[in-house]
C-alpha cells in the first residue's frame, strides 16, 4: 500500500498522476476540507474537490485501475422535509448549502462521468478520537479537563469512526460491490450535542457539562446542513455490511479499539 500526500500527487494538476497499473486500487481521500474557508476561496475548493477527482478518474481510466472516491453528507442540505428519522438515501436529490458541498457534488459527478466503474463512497462526521483536532478528540480533551461546553443541538448527522470506515473501504476493495455510489457511516443519527454527551460519558465525565445551544450561538462563514444523516439500506442491498451504531463506535474510539 502506498499513501501519497499532496506533494507526491497534486490531484489538481492533471499532469501529476503517478504511473498506475491495472492492478492498482486508488482510494481518493484528497480534498479541500476547510468548509468555512471554501466560501471565500471557491476556485481553490473546486480545483481540489471537482477538477481533482476528474483528474484522478481519468488517470485511473487510462491505466485500467480501480477508483474508490470519498465524498460527503454535505452534498445534502437538510431541506424542509428532512428531520430525525428521515435519513438521506443514495437516490435522494443532493442540495448542498455551501461551497464545499457543491464542489464535492461536482466531484462525484466528474468521477461518474470519467470512470463509470468507480465507486463513490459518501461518509459523514468523521473522527479518530485520538490526539487530532476532530470533534470527538476536542470534546474528549474538554471532558477529561472537566470543562463545561456549549454544543449545537440543531445539526444532526451520522458520526463515523475512521476505524469502521476503513473496514468498510477494505470490504469494498476486496468484494467489489457493483455500485457506483455507497453510503458508509456508523449507524443511527445524532446531533452534535448528543455526540458530545456520548463522548463525555465515554471518558467518565459528567454529560451534563455539555449544554445545548442553537447554531445562531456559533455563527460561521459557511451554512451547515441542519440534517444530513445518511441512510444505509440501499448500500446494504448493494452488499456493504452495516457499520456498527455510532454510540458503540464512540466508546471504541475512545478506548483506543
Ligand atoms: N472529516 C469529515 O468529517 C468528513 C466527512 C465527510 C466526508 N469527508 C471526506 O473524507 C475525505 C478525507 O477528509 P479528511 O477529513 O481526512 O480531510 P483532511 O484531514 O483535511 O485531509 C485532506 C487531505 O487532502 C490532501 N489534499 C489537499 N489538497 C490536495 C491536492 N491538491 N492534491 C492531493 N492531496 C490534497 C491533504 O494533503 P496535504 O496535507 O499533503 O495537503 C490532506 O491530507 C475527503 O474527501 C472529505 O471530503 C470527510
Amino acid at each position: 500500500m502506498l499513501a501519497l500526500n499532496s506533494a507526491q500527487w497534486n490531484i489538481a494538476d492533471p499532469a501529476a498522476a503517478p504511473a498506475l497499473s491495472s492492478d492498482d486500487v486508488v482510494v481518493n481521500c484528497a480534498a479541500y476540507t476547510n468548509v468555512d474557508g471554501a466560501e471565500a476561496a471557491p476556485a481553490d475548493a473546486r480545483a481540489v474537490n471537482a477538477t481533482g477527482p476528474a483528474n484522478v478518474a481519468r488517470a485511473c481510466a487510462a491505466a485500467g485501475a480501480r477508483l474508490i472516491h470519498i465524498s460527503t453528507d454535505y452534498v445534502f442540505g437538510g431541506d424542509t422535509d428532512r428531520g430525525p428519522g428521515r435519513p438521506y438515501e443514495l437516490d435522494d436529490p443532493a442540495d448542498p448549502v455551501n461551497v464545499y458541498g457543491a464542489s464535492k457534488l461536482d466531484g462525484e459527478r466528474a468521477v461518474a462521468e470519467a470512470l463509470p466503474t468507480a465507486t463513490v463512497v459518501r461518509t459523514s462526521w468523521v473522527y479518530t478520537g485520538g490526539s487530532g483536532n476532530d470533534f470527538v478528540a476536542v470534546m474528549a480533551g474538554k471532558a477529561r479537563a472537566g470543562q463545561a461546553v456549549d454544543v449545537v443541538d440543531d445539526q444532526v448527522g451520522s458520526p463515523t469512526y475512521t476505524g469502521d470506515l476503513v473496514a468498510a473501504l477494505l470490504q469494498i476493495v476486496d468484494e467489489r460491490p457493483a455500485a457506483p455510489l455507497l453510503h458508509a457511516g456508523n449507524g443511527g443519527e445524532a446531533s452534535r450535542f448528543d455526540q458530545a454527551r456520548a463522548v463525555y460519558a465515554a471518558v467518565g465525565a459528567d454529560p451534563d457539562l455539555v449544554r445545548p445551544v442553537g447554531s445562531g450561538a456559533h455563527p460561521r462563514p459557511a451554512a451547515r446542513p441542519s440534517y444530513s444523516a445518511l441512510a444505509h439500506g440501499q448500500s446494504e442491498w448493494a452488499g456493504l455490511r452495516p457499520l456498527p451504531p455510532w454510540q458503540d463506535a464512540v466508546a471504541r474510539a475512545l478506548a483506543g479499539a
